[in-house]
């Protein structure tokens, strides 16, 4: 794991995270600007002069020309392939459409894929990568928050099915990540704010320095600033880089990524998806396990605190909504893929920067959640009405 520090196009500082996994190492390139250095960086490394470009229309409005002007200008002949912008097409009619358009270029095993988008097209264009001649090379530009800080990092490429998300991938690993955080300049805002909640997760789990950091510059990234996202996105690389290192299948410690995800994602299934983002519910999710942990005594109040505190701050939902009761909340997660039993691996936290599992079942998570909703309703009553 290094880090490199380097001029970028713009003058400002450009940053190289390295994954470190043995012959599949790649380098991530995090800098202001950099998506036109695309060109170039794969001419040195030798890429054929045929390549394929995945995008979707959002996207490719925004910064396709400047991927494609780059490539061609170092004698690349790219095609643009577009999927249709939406976590709904994120199936297997879109990766067939890529297919198509693959073989309909004639490109073949030397070919290299470039995943141009957010965290949609990042895993399918991963995973047409991964299985197009049973594998050509990907690079990944990441254009959200969420794909620079999480999607594009560690190797992880899927599709949903309709019984669930994500239930046909790979592990597939790219050549090269370039994230250009001038791009997060476009996003949408609740975009940006959702991507934040995954990295105030890695600061609570991971690094209390890292959570110090965001405390003070909450207000810059917010705002987008680039040079304090293009902090923001080195740590998180650096911090999720560490973790597949460590475990790059998740057959232990990666679960440790899973923080505020178990109640994250029945949030997410219990409200069909369409009312909070990723994100969102993963911040909800995120209060959860830090009550919880409070309430085991796992962590002291204090702590409990700072951490609703930044969520808030964000502006990002602290709360299960309330119709969801806490009886179908404990079933949605008995059906998460990742339950043994009725009971789960449950990230809790112990201090700031500091993380545990425990395992513990839907039913006591219910509990829990009846128990709080019960205290709040009856400090919210009003007292000596006699
Ligand atoms: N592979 C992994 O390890 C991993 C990790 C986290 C999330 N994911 C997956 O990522 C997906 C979510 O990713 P996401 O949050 O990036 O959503 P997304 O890809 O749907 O992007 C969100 C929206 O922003 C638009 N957009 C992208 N870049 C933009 C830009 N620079 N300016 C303006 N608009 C832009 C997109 O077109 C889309 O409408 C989910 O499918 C999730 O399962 C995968
Ligand atoms: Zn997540």
């Amino acid at each position: 794991l290094e880090s490199v520090v380097s001029g970028s196009p713009r003058g400002t500082t450009e940053e190289v995270v390295r994954v470190e996994l043995g012959a599949r190492s790649y380098p991530i390139y995090i800098g202001a600007g950099i998506i036109e250095t695309i060109g170039p960086r794969l001419r040195e490394r030798g890429a054929a002069s045929r390549l394929a470009v995945v995008t979707n229309p959002t996207v490719a409005q925004l910064y396709a020309d400047r991927v494609c002007r780059s490539l061609e200008e170092t004698g690349f002949t790219p095609v643009l392939i577009e999927i249709p912008d939406g976590e709904e097409h994120k199936n297997l009619a879109s990766l067939a459409s890529i297919y198509d358009r693959l073989i309909a270029a004639q490109l073949d095993r030397g070919a290299t894929l470039v995943a141009l988008g957010g965290g949609v097209v990042g895993d399918i264009g991963g995973l047409a990568a991964a299985t197009f001649l049973r594998g050509v090379s990907l690079v990944q530009v990441p254009t959200t928050l969420v794909a620079q800080v999480d999607a594009s990092v560690g190797g992880k490429t899927a599709i949903n099915h309709q019984a669930g998300k994500n239930l046909i991938g790979a592990f597939y690993q790219p050549r090269m990540v370039l994230a250009d955080v001038e791009v997060l300049g476009s996003l949408p805002h609740r975009e940006l704010v959702s991507g934040l909640a995954e990295v105030i997760k890695y600061a609570i789990i991971l690094d209390a320095d890292f959570f110090d950091f965001l405390e003070s510059a909450l207000p810059q990234a917010l705002d987008a600033d680039p040079e304090v996202l293009r902090r923001i996105v080195s740590v998180c690389c650096r911090l999720k880089a560490a973790v597949v290192g460590e475990d790059e299948t998740e057959s232990g410690y990666r679960a440790v990524l899973n923080f505020g995800h178990t109640v994250g994602h029945a949030i997410e299934v219990l409200t069909d998806y369409n009312r909070y983002l990723h994100g969102e519910a993963v911040a909800v999710g995120m209060v959860f396990a830090t009550l919880l942990s409070e309430a085991r005594g796992y962590c002291d109040p204090a702590t409990g605190d700072r951490i609703r505190r930044l969520v808030e701050r964000a502006r990002l939902p602290v709360e299960v909504p309330r119709d969801i009761d806490a009886g179908a909340l404990a079933s949605a997660i008995g059906v998460d893929k990742k339950t043994r039993d009725g009971a789960v691996k449950f990230v809790c936290v112990e201090a700031i920067g500091r993380s545990r599992f425990e395992r513990i079942e839907g039913r006591a998570l219910a509990a829990y959640l009846t128990m709080w909703r019960a205290q709040e309703t009856e400090s919210a009553e009003p007292r000596g009405t006699e």
